[in-house]
């Protein structure tokens, strides 16, 4: 059973019998209200009654006395009966007097004051064709004044079919508001039980989203309550466990990056050092051939091409040792800015062959960083190798250096423009892999490298760039000491 029908089940049994013990108490005093009222009408009647036919009856006129009565008798009055001193009747209404038990006793004690009386509520049947209904009898002491004992007695028979008429309309208007009362009451319930079990709803299904790995999930509540509490809480936790995915992610990422390039550095060198034994021979020996006075011009020409191809092998294994060696650090103060002035300066001729325009934007006041120089070169020669052959001739470059901050951590921030052939979006993430060139003359280490290094120093290089329109790689240095 869900929450919200057992909530549901228990306001309505308690507003139920909440609600009929209420009713129950109202009925009870209303009807015992109307019955004193009635009493008190009654006893009323009965003076009336004594003061209507007191003359009469001081004298003992009977005759007097009932006639009077008799244009009294009515339908809610059915009957009255006069006694005597000792009790015994002395003049009643012509019907009554057939019913003895009644009309022959009188139910007055001895010893009763002004004031006293008696009465009873008893069943009453006039004829055999008439239904029996209920009467309040009503029997009050007739005191003369000077007399100090009682004169006599008058008992009156009221019925009591407009008081039960009364009191039915009551407990239908009694009803009627417990009706309305109850009904209000469950649908008070049925809105607070949809208040309360509507966020625990979002909660479970939340929570089942995440069990299906979705950790995205924040639950919007507007509650100030325990359970706007328990959601804030959970969206903290989701908020916590998504974090620690992503950092689990990256931390993945990063050891999957590292064991792909320690294995590729194993096999590139293993695979240099192969190489490097049987080309030495094939040089020299080309070299040996090529020192014979017999060659003509198209054995040298061919020569040469050979010995070309292995100066291009020869780079190519440089280069492979080169990203395959894992070499510590060699770390010292540098300017930044002026290891950027010398890899300008390695590359001038080809800047000034291509008549690229060269721009630079160094902030000033630069801390100097504790780098290995000769490494950081490298990154900036490779980047801007790449930029000069990514650009027509007469494009543009520019780097710009700055002070960042990074989460608290002082950073300096290279950033390397071109407005070259740029790069395709699918290739963004796959140029910093090794060995991936779009150039038939590329190796594809150029970036593969720069990003080992710059990680090496604790930093970061990431590139945005748009197919035709340029690219910007995007370097952060720590300034700081390393752990
Ligand atoms: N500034 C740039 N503009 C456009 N594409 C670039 C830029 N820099 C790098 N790339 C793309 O990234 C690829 C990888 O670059 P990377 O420097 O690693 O290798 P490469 O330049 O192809 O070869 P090499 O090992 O000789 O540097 C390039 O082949 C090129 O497609
Ligand atoms: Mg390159």
């Amino acid at each position: 059973m869900s929450i919200r029908t057992r909530f549901l089940l228990s306001v309505v049994l308690l507003i139920t019998s909440l609600v009929g013990m209420i009713l129950l108490v109202i009925e009870k005093r209303e009807v015992q209200t109307i019955f004193e009222e009635q009493k008190k009408k009654g006893v009323l009647i009965a003076a009336n009654i004594i003061q209507e036919n007191l003359e009469p009856f001081l004298f003992w006129d009977k005759e007097g006395v009932e006639s009077n009565l008799n244009k009294r008798i009515d339908q809610k009055l059915i009957y009255v009966i006069f006694y005597g001193r000792r009790k015994e009747p002395f003049a009643a209404n012509a019907d009554i007097k057939k019913y003895f038990s009644i009309f022959q006793r009188s139910n007055l004690a001895d010893d009763v004051q002004p004031g006293d009386f008696y009465f009873a509520r008893r069943d009453f049947q006039p004829s055999d064709e008439v239904e029996p209904f209920e009467i309040l009898e009503i029997e009050v002491p007739v005191f003369v004044e000077g007399a100090r004992e009682r004169w006599g007695s008058v008992k009156i028979g009221l019925s009591l079919k407009e008081m039960q008429e009364e009191i039915r309309k009551t407990r239908l208007v009694l009803l009627f508001i417990g009706g309305v009362g109850f009904l209000v009451g469950v649908l008070g319930a049925i809105f607070l039980a949809r208040r309360i079990t509507k966020p625990i709803k979002k909660l479970v299904e939340a929570t089942m989203r995440i069990s299906r790995g979705d950790f995205s999930q924040q639950i919007q509540l507007d509650s100030h309550d325990e359970i706007g509490e328990l959601a804030q809480s959970f969206n903290k936790m989701t908020k916590e466990l998504l974090e620690a995915r992503q950092k689990m992610e990256i931390a993945q990422k990063k050891l999957i990056q590292a064991e792909k390039l320690a294995s590729i550095g194993r096999m590139s060198a293993s695979i240099a050092h192969e190489i490097r034994n049987p080309l030495t021979s094939v040089k020299l020996n080309i070299q040996k051939v090529e020192e014979s006075p017999h060659l003509d011009e198209f054995e040298r020409e061919h020569l040469a091409l050979s010995e070309e191809g292995i100066r291009q092998i020869e780079k190519f294994v440089k280069e492979l040792l080169n990203f395959a060696r894992v070499t510590e650090l060699n770390l010292e103060k540098f300017s930044l800015p002026q290891i950027l002035e010398e890899s300008v300066k390695i590359l001038s001729d080809s800047l000034t062959k291509k008549k690229i325009h060269f721009q630079k934007k160094i902030a000033s006041s630069l801390p100097l960083v504790k780098v290995d120089g000769d490494k950081i070169r490298q990154v900036f020669l490779n980047i801007l190798r790449n930029a000069i052959e990514a650009v027509e001739e007469g494009g543009e470059i520019s780097v710009k250096m700055a002070p960042y901050l990074s989460q608290g951590v002082k950073m300096i921030k290279i950033e390397i423009c071109d407005n070259g052939c740029g790069i395709e979006d699918k290739n963004l993430e796959t140029i910093f892999e090794p060995f991936f060139t779009t150039k038939s003359f590329g190796f594809g280490l150029g970036l593969a490298n720069a990003r080992k290094i710059i990680e090496q120093h604790g930093g970061m290089i990431k590139v945005r760039s748009q197919k035709d329109k340029g690219a910007c790689f995007e370097i952060l240095i720590p300034v700081g000491e390393r752990k």
